[in-house]
């Protein structure tokens, strides 16, 4: 696979078309909210055609990544796959068809997904698939400022030390990073990470989100 500025990136559940296809949703437990599973045995038929054509068109070599989050828009409380065997179940046949790699939205990137270990959403993916997967989720950030509740909070985020995310990636858990807020407020963040010009990283705050400077 040959890896350059372009990728193929296809954004799975916020989609609303593919969202449906995918999350191919029944309510179970008398419609509790969480307790939508992925039907995989519809859904993947569907979108394994949808994965299938992206292949054909972009030929053999070129890398498809496939974006993903367990919640349903505006639902953080809905899990796609609650348990390990449904994100096995839901994972296997994306990765069959042709994906490499496994882009998985979190909000905090430290977060178990499953109880009963630390992995979290990249970390299970890799180990289901062995795919190269990218984590996400308030990456250099001390306080996530994304709440359950959906309120706009103007909190700055505070900085955290990034220890504990290149533990996790030393350690194989995860093999790419993606950053979201952290670039909008330093946009030069990854040159001043690699010079040691940490004294110059403000941040993130909402407030950065209302202007354009
Ligand atoms: C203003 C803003 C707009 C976003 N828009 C999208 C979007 O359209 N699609 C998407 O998949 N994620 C979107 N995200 C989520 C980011 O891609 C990223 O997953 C998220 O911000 C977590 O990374 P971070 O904690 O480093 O910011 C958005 C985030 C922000 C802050």
């Amino acid at each position: 696979m040959k890896w350059d500025s372009t990728t193929a990136a296809r954004n799975g559940p916020r989609f609303p078309a593919m969202g449906k296809c995918l999350l191919g949703v029944s309510r179970r437990r008398g419609g509790d909210r969480g307790a939508l599973s992925a039907q995989s045995e519809h859904s993947a038929p569907r979108f394994l055609g949808k994965r299938q054509q992206t292949r054909r068109r972009v030929g053999p070599d070129f890398p498809i990544v496939f974006r993903w989050s367990q919640w349903k828009q505006q639902d953080y409380h809905t899990k796609l796959c609650p348990t390990p065997a449904e994100l096995e179940r839901f994972l296997g046949p994306i990765s069959d068809a042709g994906v490499d790699v496994f882009d998985c939205s979190t909000r905090r990137f430290w977060e178990p997904e499953f109880q009963g270990s630390s992995l979290n959403l990249a970390g299970w993916a890799k180990k289901i698939t062995g795919k190269t997967t990218m984590t996400v989720g308030s990456v250099g950030l001390e306080r996530s400022n994304w709440n359950d509740d959906g309120e706009f909070s103007l909190t700055d985020s505070g900085l955290a030390s990034l220890d504990p995310l290149i533990e996790r990636l030393e350690a194989g858990e995860f093999d790419l990073v993606g950053v979201g807020r952290m670039l909008i407020t330093n946009p030069q963040w990854p040159n001043q990470l690699r010079e040691g010009r940490l004294e110059e990283i403000r941040p993130y705050s909402n407030t950065h989100l209302m202007t354009l400077e």
